[in-house]
C-alpha cells in the first residue's frame, strides 16, 4: 500500500509520536510496562502512582532511555489527587489524548487459596478498601479523562479490568472479582455515552502476569500455581502486554469501542476447576 511521508502503512497505524498519555499505577508491573512501551514509541507520558519513590525512579529510567516520562504522585482513590494528576498532565503535556486507568490492588486470596477468601469470612474493611481503589479509583480517573476529552472531541480511555471480571476466579477474593466485573460494564456505559464525542473507551482483561500485585514478585511456587490456571501453562510477562498497549493507544484501534479484550493465555476459554 501507499506510503505517506516515507512512512509505511504499519508505521502510520501505530504512530504514537507526540501522543499525550496518562498512565496510573505506572511505578510497577503492568502500568510500568505501559509507560515503557509508550515512551519508547515516542509518546509523551505522565505516570501517576501513590508510590512516589518508585515512580520517580522508574520514570527517570524511561527519560534516561530517551523517552518523555513525568512522575506525578497521586492516589487514585482520592478525587482531589486524581484532579491534581490531570492538572499536572495539562501542565506538562498541554492536554491528554490517551488515558490508561490501570492502578489497582489485589483483593487477597480467593476461597480456593485461603479461609479469608470464603464468602462467610468476608471482611467489610477489605471490601471497602479494594472497591475504593479498584472501582472508585478507576471511575475518578475516567471522569477526569472525560472532562478533557469530551470538549476536545477526541481521546481514548483504556481500563485495566481482569479475567476475574469476566468469570468466577476462585484464586482471588470477592471484592476483586466484584470491582473488575463492574469495570467491564462501566466501560460499556462510558463507551456508549462518549462515542457521541468521538472518545472511545475499552478495557483489557489480563490473566495472571508476573508483577508485584501480591506486594512482592511471584516466587517459583506461586508462578507454578498461577501458571496452572492458564491453558498456555505459564504466567504472562509484562513485555507480552506491550503490543496490545500500542494497539489501544494508536490510530490502529480507532474503531474499537466498548470492548474488553482478554490477554490471558487462553484462561477465559473455559471455567476454572477448583
Ligand atoms: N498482575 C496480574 O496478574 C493482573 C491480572 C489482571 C489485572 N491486573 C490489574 O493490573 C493493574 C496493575 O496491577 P499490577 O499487576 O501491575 O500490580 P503492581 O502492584 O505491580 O502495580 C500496581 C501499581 O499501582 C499502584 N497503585 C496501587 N494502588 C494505587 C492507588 N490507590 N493510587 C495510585 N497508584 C496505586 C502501585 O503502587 C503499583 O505501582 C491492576 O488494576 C490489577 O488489578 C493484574
Amino acid at each position: 500500500m501507499a506510503e505517506a511521508g516515507g512512512r509505511s502503512v504499519v508505521e502510520q497505524l501505530f504512530d504514537l509520536r507526540g501522543t499525550r498519555v496518562v498512565v496510573t499505577g505506572a511505578a510497577s508491573g503492568i502500568g510500568l510496562a505501559m509507560a515503557e512501551v509508550l515512551a519508547a514509541a515516542g509518546a509523551r507520558v505522565v505516570g501517576g502512582d501513590r508510590d512516589g519513590e518508585g515512580l520517580a525512579a522508574r520514570m527517570a529510567e524511561l527519560e534516561a532511555a530517551g523517552g518523555e516520562a513525568h512522575a506525578v504522585v497521586a492516589d487514585v482513590a482520592e478525587a482531589a489527587q486524581v484532579d491534581r494528576l490531570f492538572a499536572a498532565a495539562d501542565e506538562h503535556l498541554g492536554g491528554v489524548d490517551v488515558v490508561f486507568a490501570n492502578a489497582g490492588i489485589g483483593g487477597g486470596g480467593g476461597y480456593a487459596r485461603v479461609v479469608s477468601g470464603r464468602l462467610a469470612e468476608l471482611d467489610l474493611a477489605t471490601w471497602d478498601r479494594v472497591l475504593q481503589i479498584d472501582l472508585t479509583g478507576v471511575i475518578l480517573t475516567m471522569r477526569a479523562a472525560a472532562r478533557r476529552m469530551v470538549p476536545q472531541r477526541h481521546g481514548k480511555i483504556v481500563v485495566t479490568a481482569s479475567v476475574a471480571g469476566l468469570r468466577a476466579e476462585p484464586m482471588v477474593g470477592y471484592p476483586y472479582v466484584a470491582a473488575k466485573a463492574a469495570l467491564v460494564n462501566l466501560v460499556r456505559q462510558a463507551a456508549l455515552e462518549l462515542a457521541h464525542h468521538q472518545v472511545t473507551v475499552n478495557a483489557i482483561a489480563p490473566g495472571p502476569f508476573k508483577t508485584n500485585i501480591g506486594g512482592r514478585p511471584f516466587d517459583a511456587a506461586a508462578e507454578a500455581v498461577w501458571g496452572g490456571t492458564v491453558p498456555l501453562g505459564r504466567m504472562g510477562t509484562t513485555d507480552e502486554l506491550k503490543g496490545l498497549v500500542v494497539l489501544l493507544a494508536s490510530p490502529a484501534s480507532s474503531y474499537l469501542n466498548g470492548a474488553t479484550i482478554p490477554i490471558d493465555g487462553g484462561a477465559t476459554v473455559s471455567a476454572p476447576e477448583m
